[in-house]
């Protein structure tokens, strides 16, 4: 079975085939990074617009790529939310006509969801249930626990920034580029990450939840301690403005803060993570999403978790198509299409 993904949550406009959930056939994704490395962060307007420009070409060079004609795609699946709604809109209007035109089934994809699916593509052998999953991006970290496709739990989440979004504000305090993530990751392998200690929020024996807010002010604090440090300034430090001090830091200084500031977030879910483990004894522990991208986060679960971890290749960790395809393969083998016309997003669609 042929389904064709798209997805538009963010900044990518991605189209893909995949087969069977898990032959890839097709990836296309016209990235806006350039667009909105300017900005430092993405702007919602001009994500829009760059998604109504991209979205039909990418779509069909998709189709191209795999080879196939509409006549052999026997689905489409959409992200539907969550997301910027602006975005999210350019790829649902889009899937909804095609799906009228084309006379296709339409299945309404939950991005998180989808981006567990990304491991079950490429493998013959799929990962086995109970899935333990840790879903870490840009706008989303949960820990969610499948018994079953469809049949899962959100074990535990952020209180408030996701992973990605607290990397991506710590680099631009730092002034190290966008996105934040693969910079930090980059300027930390020339720090030491035991040179500021940095807070790891406490939310509860039981919890599985974390927070990221107090660690990002702890950060901010100690930069404007070190930015003011050997200034002479009668100033409290506290008062000196964010966009000032990455110029007032030394390249060892801010190497040393994304180390520090990557260990305390690694850390932080790793704990989660294990105490997850040791409560439910998955048969798979899969991580996802574009902070799965990072390496120490990566060696340190395979480190301290007594089992192999699971994760995509870069290209499906980071927002794409081919994993909303593969979550809705399965969406199509439980007969959960959705008429067109009922079809809509959802800014803030939960798991
Ligand atoms: O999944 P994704 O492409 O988009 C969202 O759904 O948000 O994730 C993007 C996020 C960004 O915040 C980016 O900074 C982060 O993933 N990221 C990383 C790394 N590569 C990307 N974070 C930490 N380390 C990395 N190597
Ligand atoms: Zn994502």
């Amino acid at each position: 079975m042929n389904i064709l993904g798209i997805e538009t949550s963010c900044d990518e406009t991605a189209a893909a085939v995949v087969a069977d959930g898990n032959k890839l056939l097709s990836n296309v994704v016209a990235s806006q990074i350039d667009l909105h490395a300017k900005f430092g962060g993405v702007v919602p307007e001009v994500a829009a617009r760059s998604h109504i420009e991209a979205m039909l070409p990418v779509v069909n060079e998709a189709l191209q790529k795999a080879g196939q004609t509409w006549d052999e795609i026997d689905g489409i699946a959409v992200t539907a939310g969550p997301g910027l709604l602006g975005s999210l809109l350019i790829g649902t209007l889009t899937a909804r006509a095609l799906a009228e035109l084309k006379n296709k089934p339409l299945y309404a994809i939950n991005h998180v969801g989808a981006h567990v699916y990304a491991n079950f593509i490429g493998h013959d052998n799929p990962p086995q249930f109970p899935l333990l999953a840790l879903v870490v991006s840009g706008g989303h970290s949960q820990f969610i626990l499948f018994q079953d496709h469809g049949n899962y739990q959100v074990l535990g989440q952020t209180r408030d920034d996701a992973a990605g979004e607290a990397f991506d504000k710590v680099a631009k305090l730092l002034d190290l580029g966008f996105p934040g993530g693969p910079a930090i990751a980059k300027a930390a392998l020339d720090g030491n990450e035991g040179a500021y200690k940095l807070p790891k929020a406490k939310l509860g024996e039981d919890s599985l939840d974390y927070s990221f807010s107090g660690l990002k002010t702890a950060v901010l604090r100690k930069c404007q301690e070190l930015a003011l440090e050997g200034q002479n300034s009668s100033d409290a430090p506290h008062t000196l403005p964010s966009h000032q001090i990455a110029a007032l830091l030394t390249r060892a200084q801010k190497n040393d803060i994304a180390a520090s500031f990557q260990k305390t977030v690694v850390d932080t879910l790793v704990d989660r993570m294990l105490a997850a483990y040791e409560r439910y004894h998955p048969k798979t522990v899969v991580i996802a999403g574009g902070v799965a991208a990072n390496k120490r986060l990566r060696q340190e679960l395979s480190r301290r978790l007594p089992t192999t971890i699971t994760y995509a290749p870069m290209e499906l960790c980071t927002d794409n198509a081919a994993m909303v395809a593969a979550l809705g393969y399965w969406y199509a083998k439980a007969g959960r299409s959705i008429e067109p016309s009922q079809l809509a997003a959802d800014s803030s669609l939960a798991m």
